[in-house]
């Protein structure tokens, strides 16, 4: 089966056709990064401009790479939610109507579970795998951050959320704190291999440090506002030299990277979990990738890294999704609105084994 996948739901136009729901044949991206630049941020009205300008162009290109005519799709898959709605309704009407226009099936996705879903594209045996379930996924990107625990019959539950700030957020603003530039996640990553994290004490929030208990309720929820906050003040009216700076921002890459690993270690550890997946835009962080990957390995447990092109928004997960709701004859009506925010309730997440929709 063969689904277009159509991604607009914040700085990226994409488009992608994927066989299958795992063989990619193309993953195109358009990426606004230099137009929000200058903002240290995504502006909702130029992302949406600039997805009017690129949607067409992208579409026809993934389907040049993939070698596919429109007749020669099964149908269709397009970030319903959530994202900025400017952005959402660009990629939702362009899809709707080439769909109505060639008689394709189209089913409108969620992001975060696209994000979740990138984990498994090029390794779908893993979802195969009942001695895999249940599965913790930490999705962290510049919107999400949160610890979803994913069983086999496709219920998914979010165990942790971020109280404030997503992760790759708390980086573009510490970025935009130290004038680095926008997106900071990449830059961090990049100076943060030529500092020394522990020249700078950074607040670690909600893990218990400095003798503060841990809200039951809070117990796999992670905070970020003390730490950019910690930041803000530490750099203030100071002048950094270069190595000042990178000692800092290794410090401060590795308090926010340390609390996601902890926490996602503890939250797998008491949910049973078999596999712990690390997805979203934030995984493509070295230091990140590094720490978790050591701190499976001490703990005994597997461990699924998303490949870097998939982590940062694409329509492949887009697509690949798409597939497993295609495959139940699934499909979202031509009224199918969008939406800004994740749902309370996730629903039955079909990627899973045993899922039926
Ligand atoms: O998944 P994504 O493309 O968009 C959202 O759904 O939010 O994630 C974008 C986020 C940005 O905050 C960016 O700074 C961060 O991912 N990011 C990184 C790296 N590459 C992208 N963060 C840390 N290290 C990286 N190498
Ligand atoms: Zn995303």
């Amino acid at each position: 089966m063969y689904i277009l996948g159509i991604e607009s739901s914040c700085d990226e136009t994409a488009a992608s056709v994927v066989q299958d729901g795992h063989v990619v044949l193309s993953n195109v991206i358009s990426s606004q990064i230099k137009l929000h630049a200058a903002y240290g941020g995504v502006i909702p009205e130029l992302a949406a401009r600039e997805h009017l300008k690129n949607v067409y162009p992208v579409v026809e290109a993934a389907l040049r790479e993939a070698g596919k005519s429109v007749e020669e799709l099964d149908g269709m898959a397009v970030t319903s939610h959530p994202g900025l709605i400017p952005a959402l309704l660009v990629g939702n009407a362009y899809a709707k109507g080439l769909s109505a226009a060639a008689g394709l099936p189209i089913v409108g996705v969620n992001h975060f579970q696209g994000h979740l879903y990138a984990a498994f594209l090029e390794h779908p045996e893993a979802l195969d795998a009942p001695e895999n379930y249940p599965i913790l996924g930490v999705v962290v990107s510049g919107g999400h951050t949160a610890l979803v625990l994913l069983q086999e019959d496709g219920r998914a539950q979010i165990v942790g959320t971020t109280l404030d700030d997503a992760a790759g957020e708390a980086l573009d603003k510490a970025a935009k704190i130290l004038n680095l530039g926008y997106p900071g996640g990449p830059i961090i990553d990049r100076l943060a291999k030529l500092g020394d994290e522990r020249k700078y004490d950074f607040p670690r929030g909600l893990v218990g440090a400095a003798g503060k208990p841990v809200p039951a309720e809070h117990k796999y929820d992670v905070s970020f506002s003390g730490v950019k906050t910690a930041l803000l003040y530490q750099v203030r009216e100071r002048t950094l030299s270069d190595s000042e700076l990178n000692d800092i921002v290794a410090s401060y890459q590795a308090a926010v990277m340390g609390v996601l690993v902890t926490k996602a270690i503890m939250a797998a550890h008491d949910c049973g979990a078999k596999l712990v997946c690390l997805c979203g835009g934030v995984a493509c962080n070295s230091y990140l990738r590094a720490q978790m990957q050591a701190a499976c390995e001490r703990r005994g447990m597997k461990l699924l890294l998303t490949p870097p092109k998939y982590c940062t928004d694409n329509a492949a997960m887009i697509a690949g999704l798409g597939y497993h709701y295609h495959k139940f004859n699934f499909h979202s009506g031509v009224d199918m609105p969008v939406s800004a925010r994740l749902p309370q309730d996730l629903g039955i997440f079909p990627l899973a084994r045993k899922a039926k929709i």
